[in-house]
């Protein structure tokens, strides 16, 4: 007798009804990842700073049918983070999903840039991660029913890069990070993974996806599967990460890159 649970293989991607947390909902990842969720019936608390995104969100999304609610917060700010945890609680009675989105870089030369603009980066890509981890890993063991971290990293966490001291600094202690947490968590059924892109479609990114330019010609180089990232690419990973499929998934930083590492 093959034991496969026919339930279970008929309904492992399913987050319908699952209340998820993510973080940098303003962005290009964070928002698709969010829509993501929504569309499959995933009860969506979207965060970010900029409050004002955050209502065009919410309009955005309601006007779809998405059930979601917005909390204004800063991800490095431990009493920020708190009162988010507590507002979906509050809003929808518990966590089961959260989906760290958010992150910034200034990219600069270690001769050119300040210890304070590097600071920024670590406590924008790294403590961050750490504080809002926590805050939601604590509610998570209190209800005592498991639950899914799913953590955006970055392909240069594997690799450095000029002028990005802070960013892959961060970025490569973020996947280290996570694997302890993993450790940490797993007693608790806490699944804890990352996800490392390289290049995907945002308004940052968006002057490499230019076909004449030499950044873009450059990536196709070591990229098999002939095209950039578009955010569509990332939902499925971070959707993968959050339902019962990866239920023996912990402690990975999954590769989004097109095939970077292979070429
Ligand atoms: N797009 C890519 O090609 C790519 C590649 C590799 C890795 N990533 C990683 O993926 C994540 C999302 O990237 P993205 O392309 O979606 O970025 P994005 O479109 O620029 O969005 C960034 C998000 O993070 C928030 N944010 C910006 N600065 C912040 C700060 N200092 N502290 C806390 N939050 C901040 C923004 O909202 P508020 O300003 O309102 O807080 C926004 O929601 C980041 O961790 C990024 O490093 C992206």
């Amino acid at each position: 007798m093959i034991r496969v649970d026919k339930d279970f293989a008929l309904n492992m991607f399913s987050i319908s009804g699952k209340v998820a947390i993510v973080t940098g909902a303003t962005g290009a990842l964070g928002g698709a990842v969010a829509k993501a969720y929504g569309y499959q019936g995933a009860k969506v608390v979207m965060t970010a700073r900029n409050l004002a995104k955050l209502k065009e969100l919410e309009q955005e999304f309601k006007a779809e049918g998405i059930d979601c609610a917005i909390f204004a917060a800063d991800p490095a700010v431990t009493e920020d983070v708190i009162k988010l945890v507590d507002f979906a609680v509050a809003t929808y009675g518990e966590v089961n999903i959260l989906a760290v989105c958010h992150g910034y870089n200034n990219p600069k030369s270690i001769l050119e840039q300040s210890v304070e603009d590097w600071q920024k980066i670590m406590d924008a890509d790294l403590k961050s991660v750490y504080i809002v981890c926590k805050a939601v890993a604590e509610q998570m063991v209190r209800q005592n029913k498991g639950g899914k971290i799913v953590v955006t990293s970055s392909a240069r966490s594997k690799m450095g890069m000029k002028n990005y001291t802070g960013y892959c600094a961060s970025k490569g202690g973020c996947d280290l990070m996570i694997q302890s947490m993993a450790c940490d968590l797993a007693p608790h059924h806490i699944n804890v993974n990352t996800i490392n892109p390289t290049v995907f479609r945002s308004d940052l990114t968006e002057w490499m996806f230019d076909p004449e330019s030499a950044v873009y010609q450059n990536f196709l180089k070591r990229l098999p599967i002939g095209r950039l990232g578009e955010v569509q690419d990332f939902i499925g990973l971070a959707t993968f990460l959050a339902s019962p499929a990866s239920d023996f998934l912990t402690g990975g930083n999954y590769d989004a890159t097109g095939g970077y590492w292979s070429n």
